[in-house]
């Protein structure tokens, strides 16, 4: 199925493309602008500013709660009855540690609050609450993409390998122009989305 979007594009691959190059141009500004450090860090209106940020230009449903139940393997994520409830528990998380942040990203992830767009704006809310609260960002291009993939699809049930994975691949370049921008293209990476580099763009 081809999700409805602002470009009126109706062929898929056309549409992958599209919405690489243009959430990936608006991750860029996002970055060179300073608007990132307005973001607010932990809550689920934060992720909802990242995600219209990214995604405003090409989809209705960016920022916007889902209104369908999603799956992916043989994972269901929150049911859209207990959504609400439970966006409002996570914001709420404490996040004064690296597990516990890791624990916070986990959850949002169980959560998977949009339509689509979900892995990328929430790796972006990671990071900003690492940066914040432990002066230490994710260096993305240190994680790979098979045994992240499994470590999350495994994080549902037990977070160890999850956190054994991201912690090892910290960074103290916490404003670093390259760190930021090869970690959106990885992150894109992992979601099958690698036709533009983000610095040609
Ligand atoms: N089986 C799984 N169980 C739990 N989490 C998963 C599973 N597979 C992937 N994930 C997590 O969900 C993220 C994105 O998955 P998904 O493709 O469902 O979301 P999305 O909304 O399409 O996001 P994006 O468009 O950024 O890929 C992955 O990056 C990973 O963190
Ligand atoms: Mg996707």
């Amino acid at each position: 199925m081809i999700l409805p979007n602002k470009l009126n594009i109706t062929n898929q691959l056309e549409l992958n493309k599209a919405e690489e190059k243009i959430s990936k141009q608006k991750a860029k500004k996002l970055f060179e602008s300073g608007e990132i450090n307005q973001i607010e860090v932990g809550t689920f209106a934060g992720l909802t500013q990242i995600h219209a940020y990214l995604f405003g230009e090409i989809y209705d449903f960016a920022g916007k709660l889902r209104d369908v139940n999603i799956a992916k393997g043989n994972f269901r994520f929150a049911p859209l009855m207990y959504l609400e409830q439970s966006l409002q528990n996570i914001s709420k998380m404490p996040q004064s540690n690296f597990d516990k942040i890791i624990e916070k990203y986990v959850e949002m992830n169980i959560a998977h609050p949009f339509r689509e767009g979900n892995g990328r704006a929430t790796r972006i809310w990671l990071d900003l609450m690492l940066k914040k609260e432990l002066k230490q960002v994710i260096d993305w291009n240190m994680v790979d993409k098979e045994d992240y993939l499994m470590a999350m699809e495994r994080s549902t049930v037990k977070d160890i390998e999850i956190k054994y994975l991201l912690g090892k691949a910290l960074t103290d370049k916490v404003n670093d122009r390259e760190i930021f921008m090869k970690g959106i293209d990885v992150s894109y990476y992992f979601e099958g989305y690698s036709e533009f580099s983000i610095e040609e763009l």
